[in-house]
């Protein structure tokens, strides 16, 4: 009988975190400055991110050393466990291994405190005091809020409005780490009053609550901003997944054939697929898959072109996916989901044919979470549902083919504040919504005119 669970002591935590941008197979496109659309330099990220993270960026050292306190604090719950999930592979009869990473064990819930932890701590280092920061489903900002309790830091969380109604326990687990969390679009910042005068009703998106977090932060000496996902340095921090799993896979006696991950910002995906991207270029044969919504399909129906990463144009533009820095998307579960943007790393590698889009209607992922909890035990975060969906029909093509393939996936979060999502469900009150093409259309005829 095989192994349910592989683990590695704490000793085996990864010391260096994997830089992909020296394995890419095209250069990246710098990041623009809003005003001028010349690229901008270090000097213009420096009024809200410390120096050490700017320089993480735009490494191209292929392993940066992970420092001391921030693995002590790591060691708090790494290394993850890598599962096989062997119950689903019965219940699904089919003849595909298949193994997941289980990042649900953080004390937050979620993969979100491997970069929480370390953007605090290099803010604390430059001297600064106070975080913000957005926050969909509430993953993020509990993260964010354990990380600044962590070293003693203040926190403000801008939370997306449907969210905030949706997971009111969520803000109460950030208040309980020291944090303040208040419904986005607040009245407490002018991108959020002008965002409030034109549709009072709106259901907030990151795009507005990231607006709001940047500008309390560049209106204040001693705080600054942070990002959950997106950037490149916060999927640097997540690589911590990839290469742990590397090593458990190989006490397993396996290898991956696909590797699958959801994607919002694409933090988690990339946490657990960049590191194999080597072991791909190298000549084995392993498909990456990016899940997304398909009431937010940035990948699969938007453009690669450089638009801002926040609502009311205040950051840097990034070449990456996107439908738009006006696109809203509706209000899903999946809140951490919900964003007009992809990472530019994985867009990149996604134009580069390095990594594979798909997307899914939130029913099915329902659906699939269901599966999996009745096989596993285990209640997933609405965004890891969508991963299990492609993780399910990845399973039943081999069981068709007749294949024994390998899968991986990233369990990005478990799911015990979405209880509200899964009732919703039961009560068959939730509907797909696939993004009209139109309203697409619209969003993306707003693009800033970069080339
Ligand atoms: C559990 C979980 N998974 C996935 C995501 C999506 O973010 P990313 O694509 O950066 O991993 C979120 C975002 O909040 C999340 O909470």
């Amino acid at each position: 009988m095989p192994d349910y669970r592989y683990l590695l002591s704490e000793r085996e935590i990864p010391k260096t975190w994997y830089n992909v941008i020296p394995d890419l197979p095209a250069p990246m496109s710098p990041p623009l400055h809003p005003g001028t659309l010349q690229p901008a330099g270090p000097q213009d990220l420096q009024a809200i991110f410390p120096f050490a993270l700017i320089e993480q960026e735009v490494t191209t050292a292929q392993n940066i050393p992970i420092p001391e306190p921030v693995l002590d604090i790591l060691r708090m719950w790494r290394p993850t466990p890598l599962h096989r999930a062997l119950r689903l592979e019965k219940a699904l009869g089919t003849p595909a291994k298949i193994f997941f990473k289980n990042e649900g064990v953080s004390p937050a819930g979620s993969h979100k405190p491997n970069t929480a932890i370390a953007q605090a701590y290099y803010n604390k280092a430059a001297g600064i005091k106070r975080l913000t920061t957005e926050t969909g489903a509430g993953q993020w900002g509990s993260a964010l809020a354990l990380g600044c309790n962590v070293f003693g830091m203040e926190c403000m969380v801008y939370m997306v409005k449907c969210s905030y109604y949706q997971k009111p326990h969520r803000r109460t687990m950030m208040e309980c780490w020291g944090a303040k969390c208040v419904p986005s679009p607040s009245d407490l910042t002018q991108a959020g009053r002008t965002i409030l005068a034109e549709d009072p009703e709106t259901p907030g998106s990151l795009g507005i609550a990231i607006s709001e977090a940047v500008e309390d932060a560049a209106t204040r000496q001693d705080t600054n901003y942070s990002l959950g996902s997106v950037l490149n340095h916060v999927l640097l921090h997540q690589t911590v997944i990839g290469q742990e799993a590397i090593a458990q896979m190989k006490l397993a006696g396996a290898t991956p054939d696909i590797v699958i991950g959801c994607c919002g910002g694409g933090s988690n995906f990339a946490g657990l697929a960049f590191p194999f991207v080597p072991v791909k270029a190298a000549g084995k044969n392993i498909r990456l898959i990016g899940v997304e919504p398909a009431a937010c399909p940035t990948m699969t129906k938007g453009i690669y072109a450089y638009d801002f990463g926040d609502k009311s144009g205040m950051t840097p533009l990034l070449k990456m996916d996107t439908l738009g820095h006006d696109f809203i998307p509706p209000g899903i579960h999946a809140g951490g989901l919900r964003y007009h943007g992809m990472s530019p790393l994985v867009s990149l590698l996604h134009r580069e044919g390095v990594v594979e889009a798909v997307s899914y209607p939130q029913l099915k992922c329902f659906e699939a979470a269901l599966t999996f909890a009745r096989a596993e035990g285990l209640i997933v975060a609405p965004e890891t549902s969508h991963a299990i969906a492609c993780v399910v029909d990845e399973a039943l093509k081999a069981k068709e083919e007749g294949k024994e393939k390998t899968i991986l996936f990233n369990l990005s979060g478990h799911g015990h504040f979405d209880m509200a999502a899964y009732e919703k469900y039961f009560a068959g009150e939730l509907s797909d919504y696939e993004y009209p093409e139109a309203k697409i259309r619209e969003a993306l005829a707003h693009l800033p005119k970069a080339s």
